[in-house]
Formats: structure tokens, C-alpha cells, sequence
């Protein structure tokens, strides 16, 4: 069954005691009968909190990236079993903000991947076009590349754990969102480059979450669309108010 998601990246923002509050607001306000797994990704270190925090509540926890190896000398760096063992069994992977600033490249990341599969954690894949791309009418070989590259080694039982989000990089912190027709395009055109390698199966169970500039006042149009399975949300997921409302859009 394809699962509807809502998922918060947090990025670099929030402390230890921002953290706990926004928690609690959102704790508060998000609604718990609705049809939609809800995930927050705060910072590293405040990760451990974060799922003390959520234990009891309908709002799940990930991790904005982990290192690929599983231990070593690799100052500065998280592994798999590091975020195991505060309760971390999601992470998301290949943010285009890793790509850009931290040097990610598909390699790196399908390495990343493997190692998530292998610890049986949940991936939240990230992927899509920067606007060049788009304007080079090269947009959907760059996806697709970007998905064969990180992806398309991986058996078909790993893809139980993988969620797919597309987030065109022009979209991101701009203020710019796809237009809700562009997005299904994409996802449409996503799902069958995964039903050409995979099957029918795994490409009608797939989640795929489009991320970008999402806000309540563009959610409904956006997640109305039939291959768009949620949201990876960043700027709106700080503000209690609006991520709840964007979980309702849905
Ligand atoms: P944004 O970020 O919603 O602030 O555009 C989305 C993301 O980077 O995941």
C-alpha cells in the first residue's frame, strides 16, 4: 500500500530548547486521525530528545544524513548504528544541499543507501533537477540518472524501505514551487522509470513526496495530484501552524 507522508526537515535551525518547544507545539497541533505518516528530522544532536519527546504520539523521527561507513576516522561524522541506538530508524539521503555544499555525489549517496538498507532503516531519497537542467529541457534525464545512479543496484525487497522525494533544486528555499501540473509530471514520469526496472509492484507502492517551497496555501493543489504521495517540507515544517496545516492539505 502506498503510504501518504509528511515529512519536516529542519535543517541547521533550532537548539536543544527550540527543539523541545516546537515539539510541543507540535504535539499540540497536529491532527492524529488523519491517513498520513508524520516525520520530523531535527539536528543531529538533538535527535535523542526528539524521540524521548515523541515516544507517544503519531510523529515519527529522522535523521538528515548519516556517513556511509559504519565506524572510524571519520571526525565529525554519524553512523547507522549511532542513530539506531537513540531510535533513529529513518534518514534522509541526497538532499541537494548535501550535493551542493558537502560534495555528495551519486556515488557517495547510493553508498550511503546501502549502508541504510543494511541496518534496516528507512531512506527518504533525495533527488531532482537544478534550474539549468530544467531550462536545458534536461530535466528528466537528470532525474533519472540520479535515480539509476542511487538507487537501481538495490533488490527488490530493499525498496520496502525506500521513499522517493523529488525536489527540484530552483524550488527549494525559493519561494518557487513546481507548479502542482509539473509535479505530477515528474512523478509520473518517476514512477514508471521504476516500474520499467522493478515492476508493477514496487512502482505502484512507492511513495513519492514532492519537496519545495511546499506551504499550506499550495499543499491541497499539490498532494491533489495522483502521483504526489506527500511532502518533504522545510521552511514551513519551523512553524507549528503551517506544518499542521499542510498535514490537513492532505
Ligand atoms: P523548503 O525546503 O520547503 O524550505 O523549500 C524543502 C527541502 O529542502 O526539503
Amino acid at each position: 500500500m502506498r503510504t501518504k507522508i509528511v515529512a519536516g526537515n529542519w535543517k541547521m535551525h533550532k537548539n536543544a530548547e527550540e527543539t523541545e518547544d516546537l515539539l510541543n507545539e507540535l504535539i499540540n497541533k497536529l491532527p492524529n486521525d488523519k491517513e498520513v505518516q508524520i516525520i520530523v528530522a531535527p539536528t543531529f544532536i538533538n535527535l535523542a530528545s526528539a524521540v524521548e519527546h515523541l515516544e507517544f504520539t503519531n510523529i515519527g523521527v529522522a535523521a538528515q544524513n548519516m556517513h556511509q561507513a559504519e565506524n572510524g576516522a571519520y571526525t565529525g561524522e554519524i553512523s547507522a548504528d549511532m542513530l539506531q541506538s537513540v531510535g533513529v530508524n529513518t534518514v534522509i539521503l541526497g538532499h541537494s544541499e548535501r550535493r551542493a555544499y558537502f560534495g555528495e555525489t551519486d556515488a557517495i549517496i547510493s553508498f550511503k543507501v546501502d549502508t541504510a538498507i543494511k541496518h534496516n532503516m528507512s531512506v527518504i531519497f533525495c533527488f531532482g533537477e537544478e534550474l539549468k537542467d530544467r531550462q536545458d529541457k534536461q530535466h528528466f534525464n537528470i532525474v533519472e540518472n540520479q535515480l539509476r545512479d542511487g538507487l537501481f543496484h538495490l533488490d527488490k525487497t530493499s525498496w520496502e524501505n525506500i521513499v522517493l522525494a523529488y525536489e527540484p533544486v530552483w524550488a527549494i528555499g525559493t519561494g518557487e514551487t513546481a507548479s502542482p501540473e509539473q509535479a505530477q509530471e515528474m512523478h509520473e514520469f518517476i514512477r514508471e522509470t521504476v516500474r520499467k526496472s522493478y515492476g508493477n509492484d514496487i512502482a505502484d507502492n512507492v511513495s513519492i513526496l514532492y519537496g519545495g517551497s511546499v506551504k499550506p496555501d499550495n499543499a491541497k493543489e499539490i498532494f491533489g495530484k495522483p502521483d504526489v504521495d506527500g511532502g518533504l517540507i522545510g521552511g514551513a515544517a519551523l512553524k507549528a501552524d503551517d506544518f499542521a496545516a499542510i498535514i490537513n492539505a492532505i
